[in-house]
């Protein structure tokens, strides 16, 4: 079938945190890799995304910190949006469902289908917390999961084994607002029929989508397998778009029922002809996603639109898995991410290089990993070396040898036909891959190009050749430099702020996906502009920094979670006040030699002067401790360590985190002062 235009979506992400590495490398760069494939061969597109803004998260958020949930929203819509739009994903519209024009969307759309009797509407017991007044959908209430006993599992899913669930399977289930058992209360809700389109379902796509990535397929059938159950697309909630429909007060449709239907407010937002998007035939509509999501746009979505009037299905549903960040699951509760709108500030100038190693490392078939040694690798190895390298010899030596002007090429050798087949060949190879939703493949076949050229340089040594043969080398730069103008034609999708630099140096505007593997894009007698460098090194120290972030965070998530330790056994009043522990001050402080541990104090105690050797050394620098009071335990019996005399004991306060800390008086006090 041919397609006149394509209405390609992006996951609307939930605007209740900022986006990370994980969701970019799921959801965004595909897709914007895809949607400027899709421009440069000169089709209609149109992208779309924006923020999901309903949802019981959002509301938990915004009571713990005390605002409301439009002010979340607000917060991260802006966020997201301005990050995206930094890091050049090409949306054509980013907007939100708390938008008056999505309220009205998706309201119509639960009255289409309300009325043409879709719905099964159905009064039943749920879980209500007294304390709240207040019914529990979702987050809102969390217990044992039935399948794997995971004793954190929400009301609609367990995280811990995925399978999505209802408040009402959940073993002993409690509030997640107040702590409390919750009680059952009658609630009357609207419920999609699933199980009757299961056999539709399964035919559309079982049998017509067979072409849809495994992973996808995969997951389908395994619901379908399992069979459909009625789902309710309502719940007991005030944030959201209310249920349409006499007697619903207090009611809100399912965050997944409406936030969908945002990809159809978004278009309407942004063209009048939004119905040539959505109910056209000749339309070819496209949802990347990740992997959680594909319940959602695989089934439910396509049954709410199947029984609307008019709408077409998706043709496909490229959903990625899930990336790891050096080697753990991101999380956002354990701030275990890279954060799009931090990576933007603390590397300005690095889109191109985040985008090139997020598509390298792309779970498209499994989970993978991001991590900063291969980040650094990629950047030094293939950008810069490569590509870099590459392109920036071509224009110097072009610069250096015709005052930047494309020379007229003579014949070609053996070796220059066979470099230029496999530089005719690239456009087909990455056509095949972007085409199967193949994207890693797609950018290892337009680097091959980068790395062509590369390699056609160093053979024929232009350089060398131009002591002897000048006419050679004119040839040799003729090819280098068709293939620098098709690395700005081909690379555009991929890195884009790259591709456009690009394109200013070779100075040729007008050059696009049809042109790539053409001899002539730049012409004999073409004035081509300065050459300047697409990429530069990283250092060892920035990917270090980004190293100890991470370290930093996991320090702070141990800390949190450490346990305390439980009491020890009870002493009689008369043992403790053996201990005489006084207030002194640190004099002198110098590292014990030969140790590791072990610094050598000398304290004065108000009643003398002393020395203590203390196993604090790793914790503490000596000069900065020297001043500092702190509490000491006068008479506990001298001990030799290492030789020297210790007549005391410094107390030290042991944190979460296994750091040491002085237990010290609030202000200066008198040396001698007693403790007790
Ligand atoms: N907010 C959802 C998520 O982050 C995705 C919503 S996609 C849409 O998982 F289809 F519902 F819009
Ligand atoms: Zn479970």
């Amino acid at each position: 079938m041919e397609y006149k235009r394509h209405l390609i979506t992006s996951a609307l992400p939930y605007a209740n945190g900022p986006v990370h590495i994980g969701h970019l490398a799921g959801v965004y760069v595909p897709s914007d890799i895809y949607v400027r494939y899709l421009r440069q061969k000169g089709e209609d597109v149109k992208f779309i995304c924006g923020s999901d803004e309903h949802g019981v998260p959002i509301t938990i958020k915004a009571r713990k910190e005390g605002i409301t949930p439009q002010d979340v929203v607000d917060r991260y819509h802006t966020l997201n949006k301005d990050s995206f739009d930094r890091f050049g994903i090409s949306f054509d519209i980013y907007s939100r469902t708390s938008s008056k024009v999505h309220h009205e969307t998706a309201s119509e759309f639960f009255k289409e289908l309300y009325e043409k009797g879709e719905f099964v509407e159905k009064t039943s017991e749920q879980y209500f917390d007294e304390e709240a007044g207040q019914f529990l959908a979702d987050r809102y209430i969390k217990g044992t999961c039935p399948k794997c006993s995971y004793e954190e599992a929400y009301g609609d899913q367990c995280e811990s084994c995925g399978t999505s669930l209802s408040p009402m399977e959940l073993i002993n289930p409690y509030s997640t607002i107040s702590g409390s058992k919750p009680v059952k209360k009658d609630t009357t809700h609207w419920y999609l029929p699933l199980d009757k389109y299961e056999g539709h379902l399964r035919k559309w796509i079982l049998e017509d989508h067979k072409e849809w990535k495994s992973n996808v397929y995969g997951q389908c059938k395994s619901w379908l397998d399992d069979g459909l159950r009625p789902r309710a697309v309502t719940r007991d909630l005030d944030w959201g778009v209310p249920v349409p429909v006499e007697g619903a007060e207090g009611k809100v449709l399912y965050v997944w029922f409406d936030a969908p239907i945002g990809y159809i407010s978004a278009t309407k937002e942004l063209t009048p002809d939004w119905e040539k998007y959505w109910k056209d035939k000749e339309t070819r509509m496209i949802h990347f996603i990740g992997k959680d999501n594909i319940v959602f746009h695989c089934i439910i979505f396509p049954s709410m639109l199947d029984k609307a009037d008019g709408y077409i299905l998706p043709e496909n549903v490229p959903a990625n898995e899930f990336l790891n960040l050096e080697g753990n699951k991101i999380s956002t509760s354990r701030n275990w991410a890279v954060w799009l709108h931090e990576y933007l500030d603390e590397m300005p100038g690095k889109e191109d290089v985040l985008r090139y190693t997020l598509t390298a490392n792309m779970p498209e078939a499994k989970d993978n990993d991001f991590n900063w040694a291969d980040f650094q690798a990629r950047n030094n190895n293939e950008l810069v070396a490569i590509l870099g390298n590459f392109v920036n010899r071509a224009l110097v030596l072009t610069h250096k040898y015709y005052g930047g002007v494309i020379p007229e090429p003579g014949d070609y050798t053996d070796f220059d036909k066979e470099t230029i087949a496999q530089y005719e060949q690239t456009k087909g190879l990455v056509e095949k891959a972007l085409d199967q939703f193949k994207f890693r493949e797609a950018l290892k076949e337009a680097m091959s190009l980068a790395r062509l050229g590369n390699k056609y340089l160093a053979d024929t040594e232009p350089w060398k050749v131009v002591k002897t043969d000048a006419e050679r080398v004119k040839t040799i730069m003729y090819i280098s430099l068709q293939i620098s103008a098709a690395l700005s034609i081909v690379m555009e999708p991929f890195i884009p702020f790259t591709a456009v630099k690009l394109n200013k140096m070779v100075n040729a505007p007008e050059i696009g996906w049809d042109d790539l593997g053409k001899m002539d894009l730049l012409k004999p007698g073409h004035q081509i502009n300065k050459a300047e460098l697409l990429f530069e090194k990283i250092e060892d120290s920035v990917v270090e920094a980004q190293r100890q972030k991470l370290e930093d965070t996991k320090k702070a998530n141990e800390a949190e979670n450490a346990t305390v330790e439980p009491a020890k056994d009870e002493v009689a009043f008369e043992d403790f006040t053996k201990m005489d522990i006084r207030i002194g001050t640190i004099l002198e402080a110098e590292k014990v030699a030969k140790t590791k541990k072990l610094l050598k104090l000398k304290i004065d105690t108000g009643i003398d002067q002393r020395t203590v050797v203390s196993g604090i050394a790793e914790y503490f620098e000596p000069e900065k401790i020297v001043g500092k009071q702190v509490s000491i335990l006068v008479n506990l019996a001298p001990r030799k360590i290492r030789g020297i005399e210790s007549q005391g004991m410094i107390l030290m306060a042991q944190d979460a985190d296994g750091s040491l800390k002085f237990v010290e008086p609030g202000e200066a006090t008198k040396n001698g002062s007693t403790v007790s």
